[in-house]
């Protein structure tokens, strides 16, 4: 099989397409807020969430009856032309490359109001022949309306084939910007047995070893600790290298119990250590969970930073608090400090958080 040079991934897909991008620009983006655009009470609320959330994603997908397919695509259009966004991103998610509603979800959007999308987040992705479909669909459309800054793809990981192909996923376009975790679907396609919209699972456990009485009998009846594992570490795990691997973005996806703030904090804290950047937020009072999560925390950055003056050069170890510091556990603190800055620079709340922190002597 003949493969296309890695020089030609740089050329535009249609005459006239602006040119891919060799680089992901590294934006703020914890929480994505996902809106129905058809609903005209949550539509009304968007410009005023302006600079409080990195991502307003307009939603065409799932969650929005078929009834309402061509009001939500259209309220997107109105939403988008009437509104200066500002340091929001502003993205969307269309509807499933097999459904009837595709084709003009793209070709209303890229002419209307493509200079003003983000990023395009497609459902539902199986392999990398779904991204070579919309990359050369969105370079037609991009050329055609004068397009001059590439809309960007992002993927949801929610089949188990687009879970086995994660990696030709992330390396199928130089528009790909990141993925995220579908835990609703994935579950369903892969025939999990669960009803849950992200999240741990009350049987998905391990137990403790039972207790052995003085005949040395295993008493297996007695109280024994047990420990929810996570359902989603190894595909979150799986996604993060392969995202890392290409140089693209790595997110959790949606919590549906909204009440449970505390199981949303831990899923969303789970997926921030293990190296996601953010995460969807279905309802207000997920935005400040994942703001706050998917920010690095003061305690972390004041030693991240005695850690960086300390290591001088940045070779060679150094002892802090008893503890062995080196050329790589710098490196982890740079990820953290750089991550930090980048926050700082949309985020006044935190920048004060930031800029309060002592600087201790090593
Ligand atoms: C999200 O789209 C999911 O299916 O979890
Ligand atoms: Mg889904």
């Amino acid at each position: 099989m003949s493969h296309k040079s890695p020089k030609d991934f740089f050329r535009p897909l249609a005459v006239g397409a602006p040119a891919p991008l060799r680089e992901i620009p590294a934006r703020p983006s914890r929480a994505i807020h996902f809106f129905d655009p058809s609903n005209e009470k949550m539509a009304a609320k968007i410009p005023g969430m302006i600079g409080t959330v990195d991502v307003l994603l307009g939603n065409l997908e799932d969650a929005v009856k078929a009834d309402n397919k061509v009001a939500a695509r259209e309220g997107l259009v109105k939403i988008a032309q009437n509104t200066d966004f500002g340091p929001t991103q502003l993205w969307t998610r269309i509807n499933a490359l097999d459904s009837p509603w595709v084709l003009d979800d793209l070709t209303t959007l890229v002419p209307a109001i493509g200079d003003k999308l983000d990023v395009i987040m497609v459902p539902k992705v199986q392999g990398a022949e779904d991204i070579h479909y919309v990359d050369r669909l969105l370079a037609q459309l991009e050329a055609k309306a004068g397009i001059t800054k590439p809309i960007l793809v992002h993927a949801i990981l929610e089949t188990a084939r687009g879970v086995a192909n994660v990696e030709e996923i992330c390396g199928a376009s130089p528009r790909m910007q990141g993925l995220s975790l579908g835990p609703a679907d994935l579950a369903a396609d892969r025939k999990m047995k669960t009803t849950r919209v992200g999240g741990g699972h009350p049987g998905y456990l391990v137990r403790q070893d039972p207790p052995k009485d003085e005949l040395g009998v295993s008493r297996i009846d007695a109280q024994r600790a047990i420990f929810q594992q996570d359902l989603w570490h190894y595909t979150i795990a799986k996604m993060v290298d392969a995202c890392a691997t290409h140089g693209i973005y790595p997110y959790y996806g949606p919590f549906g119990d909204i009440a449970d703030v505390v199981a949303c904090e831990d899923q969303f804290r789970n997926a921030f250590l293990l190296g996601c950047v953010g995460t969807w937020s279905l309802h207000p009072k997920q935005i400040a969970i994942a703001n706050r999560v998917f920010s690095p925390s003061v305690e972390d950055i004041a030693h991240a930073r005695r850690v960086v003056a300390a290591m001088g050069d940045g070779t060679g170890a150094v002892m802090i608090d008893g503890k062995m510091e080196d050329d790589a556990s710098l490196k982890q603190c740079l990820v953290l400090v750089e991550l930090a800055e980048k926050l700082a620079e949309i985020d006044p709340d935190l920048k004060a958080q930031y800029d309060a922190i002592e600087t201790v002597e090593a």
